[in-house]
C-alpha cells in the first residue's frame, strides 16, 4: 500500500430537516453572518427557514444574493466588501455550487488583501478566512466537503479553482429535505457531476486507498439512486443516498482531484458560460474510451460499481463495459448533449485548447493517460 495522508476538518450534519438547526450550528462561529443565498432558496421557503433559525439562535445576518451559474470573481470582491462594511464575522452559503463557492470566496477575500486571482494562481497565500457554513440545496458539486471554490474571471475568461485549506467549511448541513422540489434539469446536471467527481477521483493518479473507498461508494450510491429521484423527486430515501454520495465524492476530489473531463470543461465554462455538468457530459464517452486502456483495473471496478455483472468478463471486457454503463446512466437522465447544443464551435478550439494546456494543466495531468493538444482537439471535434 502506498503511504498517504487523509484529513477533512469539516463537521458534517446529515439528515432530514437539519437545515432548521443552522442557528445553533452557526452560533459558536460568529455573531453576524453574510448569508449568501441562491434565488431558488426564496420561493421554496428555504431562505426563510434559515433566517428564522438564525434569528432564534441570536445570530444576526445580511443576505447577499448577487451571483450567477459560473460565479464571477468580481462579485466575490463585491460580496467581500459587503461583509466588511456590515461587520460580518461569519459566512453562510445556501444554494447550489455557485452559492457555496461564492460563500467560500467571500469568506476568504473579506480578510485577505488584493485580487483573489493572486491566491488562485499561487502568487500569494492567505492568512485566514471568516468561518464558513454551507447548506447545499442541490446534490452535485460536493463543495460543502472540501477546500475548493471555482471562479470565473470576466476579464480573461479564466475559470479556475481556489484550492486552499483556509476555505474548508467549519460545518456542512446535508439535508435531503432541501432537494424535494428540484426541477429535473437541476437533478440531472448536479447529479451527473457527482458521478463525474466519483469516477474521476477514482482513476486519478493522486487517488489513495482512502479516497478510492469514498469514490467507489459514491459511484454505487449515485448509480442506484439518481434514476430514482429523477423519476420521483419526492423519494426521500433515495435522496438521502444521493446527498450522501455528493458529499463522499466531494471528499474524494479533495484528496485526488478530478481529471480530463473537468480540465476540458472549465475553459468552456469560462469562455462560453457552458453549464458545468452539461459540458462535462458532452465529452464523457470519448474521454472514457481514450482513458480506460491506461487503467483497466480501475474501469473494471467502475463497471461493477455501476451495476454491471462483470463476473464472466475479462478485466478488459469489464473495463470497456464501463463506457456503455455510464452512457446509459447519462441517457436515462437526459444528459447526453452535444457541444454544438451547448454553443461550442470549431472557432473556439484554439482558445479552449490553449487554456486547457495552461490553466488546467495540473488537472489534466491527473488523468491516467494525458492527451496532447491534437488529441484534445480530436475529442472536442468528435463531440460537436
Ligand atoms: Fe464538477
Amino acid at each position: 500500500m502506498p503511504t498517504f495522508d487523509y484529513s477533512n476538518p469539516v463537521k458534517f450534519h446529515f439528515g432530514l430537516g437539519r437545515h432548521k438547526q443552522v442557528g445553533d450550528i452557526a452560533h459558536p462561529y460568529g455573531k453576524k453572518a453574510l448569508l449568501v443565498a441562491s434565488d431558488s432558496s426564496k420561493p421554496t421557503g428555504q431562505l426563510q427557514a434559515v433566517q428564522q433559525s438564525l434569528t432564534e439562535a441570536g445570530v444576526a445576518f445580511v443576505v447577499y444574493d448577487r451571483f450567477m451559474q459560473n460565479p464571477l470573481s468580481t462579485l466575490v470582491a463585491e460580496g467581500a466588501q459587503v461583509a466588511a462594511d456590515e461587520g460580518c464575522d461569519l459566512v453562510i452559503g445556501l444554494g447550489g455550487g455557485s452559492a457555496m463557492d461564492m460563500a467560500k470566496g467571500i469568506a476568504f477575500s473579506a480578510v485577505n488583501e488584493g485580487s483573489i486571482w493572486d491566491y488562485v494562481f499561487g502568487r500569494k497565500v492567505g492568512t485566514r478566512a471568516l468561518p464558513i457554513i454551507l447548506i447545499p440545496t442541490t446534490a452535485g458539486t460536493g463543495s460543502e466537503a472540501n477546500r475548493t471554490a471555482v471562479f470565473t474571471n470576466p476579464e480573461t475568461n479564466d475559470k479556475k479553482g481556489l484550492v486552499n485549506p483556509l476555505i474548508y467549511p467549519k460545518a456542512a448541513i446535508i439535508d435531503p429535505e432541501l432537494m424535494l422540489t428540484l426541477p429535473k434539469r437541476v437533478i440531472a446536471g448536479p447529479g451527473a457531476d457527482v458521478l463525474f467527481h466519483a469516477l474521476e477521483s477514482f482513476i486519478s493518479k493522486n487517488a489513495t486507498p482512502f479516497s478510492e473507498m469514498l469514490s467507489l461508494r459514491a459511484i454505487e450510491l449515485i448509480a442506484q439512486n439518481l434514476p430514482l429521484v429523477y423519476d420521483d423527486v419526492t423519494n426521500v430515501a433515495a435522496w438521502e443516498n444521493v446527498t450522501l454520495a455528493s458529499s463522499l465524492a466531494g471528499m474524494a476530489i479533495d484528496c485526488a482531484g478530478t481529471t480530463l473531463p473537468h480540465a476540458l470543461q472549465h475553459p468552456m465554462g469560462g469562455l462560453l458560460d457552458v453549464v458545468h455538468a452539461e459540458g462535462i457530459a458532452a465529452i464523457y464517452k470519448p474521454f472514457m474510451e481514450y482513458t480506460w486502456p491506461a487503467a483497466p483495473e480501475k474501469f473494471a471496478a467502475i463497471a461493477k460499481a455501476m451495476g454491471v455483472d462483470t463476473r464472466d468478463m475479462s478485466q478488459e471486457q469489464a473495463a470497456e463495459s464501463s463506457v456503455a454503463a455510464v452512457h446509459q446512466f447519462l441517457t436515462g437522465i437526459n444528459m447526453v448533449p452535444t457541444l454544438t447544443q451547448l454553443g461550442v464551435r470549431e472557432e473556439h478550439f484554439d482558445w479552449l485548447i490553449n487554456n486547457v494546456l495552461t490553466t488546467m494543466k495540473f488537472v489534466l495531468s491527473n488523468n491516467p493517460r494525458v492527451p496532447d493538444g491534437e488529441k484534445i482537439r480530436e475529442i472536442y471535434q468528435g463531440c460537436l
